[in-house]
């Protein structure tokens, strides 16, 4: 995918020189993601099942010789500077947050054991994963700021190279903790309790393959996908999810109230994750109602994640297909996180022949949908939702037939 000339030929390289005087030592590129089924399920120590797409978040970057972060954000026209000394004491805009968080958290969980000290770097911010659609722009930024961070010093995480030069020294920093490094930056930097999901995969995504994460051991298995007459269609409410943050951690916080009451009964349980339906059942009228509807919720969702894995292992797509229509019934009914939105693109999708399956992905309360539409029928589905999505909210839905791409990785320029 990201080869060198077409990462640098879109004028990166040029828009880098304008603005720094000399070409960027390398470019590091971030997916966003799309999660085809096991939502809400990650912080509470469940499975997943997300995929990267083909949209990027690009950092071109040099070091610096001295402690600060100089960056321009092309895309919002804007320009930052803080220092690695005092990250605190600039004044500088939100999303600086996460660069902050994440060279914070690596200089203290990672440098610092393998005697480096983080660099200052000079740093130009593009990309087209849409923000705040809940396409996992926030993770992509964090993952290409750990990996941008760690290329100042002249430093490769394990499995992040495309074309690593000779004088570059690989860190053995698998994956998994560099996804536990993003998520802590953005708990405790940003104040979002997200779970580990999405800067997993945007560092272990891999083509045409969807990740099957248990986000308790953090074990993984990239799953094939055998697409080849089904296109993976996203489409986007354009619809700002306001509410996203409070109640998701609402979500997070009524869990964890289910587990504590649940633990009366079932001592050994910690989370969710270690409670199966049939004993749910024994309990389940004991907890308060709206606890009742969101454990069900996950407890059947991580059941289906199971179950989706092995059905798209037998080649049974429309098992899958049913298998995400459910998620989004329970996303609505149960765990109330869908939206009037959302839940029309849904049904729009789901009435079309040529649909295998429709849900809304991410977070919730806005954002985007994902659908699995054979190829024959993309041009229909298009047509449709446009115009019945249209008609009825009154706001045009952005359609995006999406490949299934790589994670992150980082691509050093040979000519700087
Ligand atoms: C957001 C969070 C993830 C996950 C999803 C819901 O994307 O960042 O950790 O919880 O919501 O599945």
């Amino acid at each position: 995918m990201m080869q060198k000339e077409s990462i640098l030929s879109d004028g990166l390289e040029q828009e880098f020189i304008q603005r720094f005087g000399h070409p960027p030592e390398f470019v590091v590129s971030a997916p966003g993601r799309v999660n085809l089924i096991g939502e809400h399920t990650d912080y509470n120590d469940g499975y997943v099942f997300p995929v990267a797409i083909d949209k990027y978040l690009h950092i071109a970057a040099s070091p610096r010789t001295d402690r600060q972060v100089h960056l321009h954000a092309l895309d919002m026209d804007e320009k930052a500077i803080f220092s690695l000394d005092t990250p605190d004491e600039s004044k500088t805009p939100a999303w600086c947050k996460y660069l902050k968080g994440v060279a914070y958290l690596l200089q203290e969980m990672v440098l610092r054991e393998n005697g480096y000290t983080l660099k200052g770097m000079s740093a130009i911010i593009t990309g087209n994963v849409p923000i705040g659609a809940g396409l996992s722009s926030s993770a992509a930024l964090e993952v290409a700021s750990a990996i941008a961070f760690l290329g100042a010093c002249g430093l490769e995480a394990t499995n992040t190279g495309i074309n690593t030069k000779s004088n570059i020294t690989l860190i053995d920093l698998p994956p998994t903790k560099l996804a536990t490094l993003c998520q802590r930056a953005e708990n405790e930097f940003v104040g979002v309790n997200c779970g580990i999901m999405d800067p997993t995969i945007s560092l272990l995504g891999k083509t045409d393959h969807a990740l099957f994460l248990d986000c308790r051991s953090l074990e993984y298995k990239q799953v094939p996908l055998n697409l080849t007459d089904i296109r993976l269609v996203i489409c986007n409410t354009n619809v700002k999810r306001e509410l996203a943050t409070s109640e998701y951690n609402k979500r997070r916080a009524e869990c964890e109230r289910g587990v504590e009451i649940m633990q009366q009964w079932m001592p050994s349980i910690s989370s969710l994750r270690d409670v199966t339906l049939e004993d749910y059942k024994k309990y389940e009228a004991e907890l308060p109602q709206i606890t009742q509807k969101r454990c069900r919720y996950v407890i059947e969702e991580n059941t289906r994640v199971q179950s989706a894995v092995a059905a798209l292992t037998a080649k049974d797509i429309n098992t899958f297909g049913r298998l995400m229509n459910a998620s989004h019934a329970g996303l609505r009914d149960a765990y109330e996180v869908s939206c009037d939105e959302l839940n029309v693109l849904t049904d729009i999708a789901q009435s079309i022949d040529g649909v295998i399956g429709a849900r809304m992905t991410g977070a919730g309360f806005g954002g985007c949908t994902v659908n699995l539409v054979y190829k024959n029928s993309v041009k229909i589905f298009r047509n449709r939702v446009m115009k019945e999505y249209t008609q009825k909210t009154g706001i045009e839905p952005d359609i995006y037939v999406c490949s299934v791409g790589d994670g992150a990785r980082i691509n050093w320029n040979s000519q700087s």
